[in-house]
């Protein structure tokens, strides 16, 4: 698991470290990700690992309500100005997750950073907590990367290893891999 103290320096050197939201692909991954979402609407989602906000801000324009959260305050008070009409929550997968049913989880560009356990856990939390019926977004990055504790391939075989995940959409590029699936009943 990637430590908090990394993504703590990496956010005290910038409040946008990765670029997000000025990088053509990260905005276009953005708009495809929303894009994919299957219904017009949804009642309730939680997108954790939010950074500064871009896709929280489109969340908000499919949703009624939006939780998110990010393991570092810093770059949540940019994720507010964006989406003031969510609810952002400090805290990290899988252990801070919101109480209360939820028909959206997106996972973006998150899941590597979490040790097999984690990951294993914070799949576990977000069938949990749909509804049947409700959408797992997943979209990651395919190449190993240092920091990561597996590529995106990886992460997204480990979700649908469970076969109670029925996928609606699946989005291969070379560089990132976009899933939407869909939780069955118990
Ligand atoms: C590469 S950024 C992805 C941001 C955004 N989801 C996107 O797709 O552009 C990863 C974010 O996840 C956060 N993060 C890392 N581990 C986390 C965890 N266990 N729970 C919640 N957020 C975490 C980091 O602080 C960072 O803001």
């Amino acid at each position: 698991m990637t430590e908090r103290a990394y993504f703590d320096e990496l956010y005290a050197s910038s409040p946008d470290p990765w670029d997000l939201a000025a990088r053509a692909y990260e905005l276009r991954k953005y708009d495809l990700t929303v894009a994919s979402l299957p219904r017009a609407r949804y009642r309730r989602a939680f997108e954790p690992g939010c950074s500064v906000g871009l896709l929280t801000r489109l969340l908000v324009e499919r949703c009624d309500e939006v939780v998110a959260s990010d393991l570092v305050a810093a770059p949540l008070v940019l994720a507010a100005e964006r989406a003031p009409a969510a609810t952002f929550r400090r805290g990290g997968v899988p252990d801070d997750w919101p109480p209360g049913r939820l028909d959206l989880v997106v996972l973006s560009e998150l899941l590597y950073y979490l040790s097999a356990a984690d990951r294993a856990a914070t799949i576990e939390r977000a069938r949990e907590s749909l509804d049947p019926g409700g959408h797992l977004v997943a979209v990651h990055w395919r190449h190993p990367f240092v920091e990561a504790a597996c590529d995106g391939d990886t992460a997204h075989a480990e979700i649908r290893r469970d076969p109670t995940w029925r996928v609606l959409v699946e989005h291969v590029e070379p560089d990132f891999r976009l899933e939407v699936l869909e939780r069955g009943a118990d």
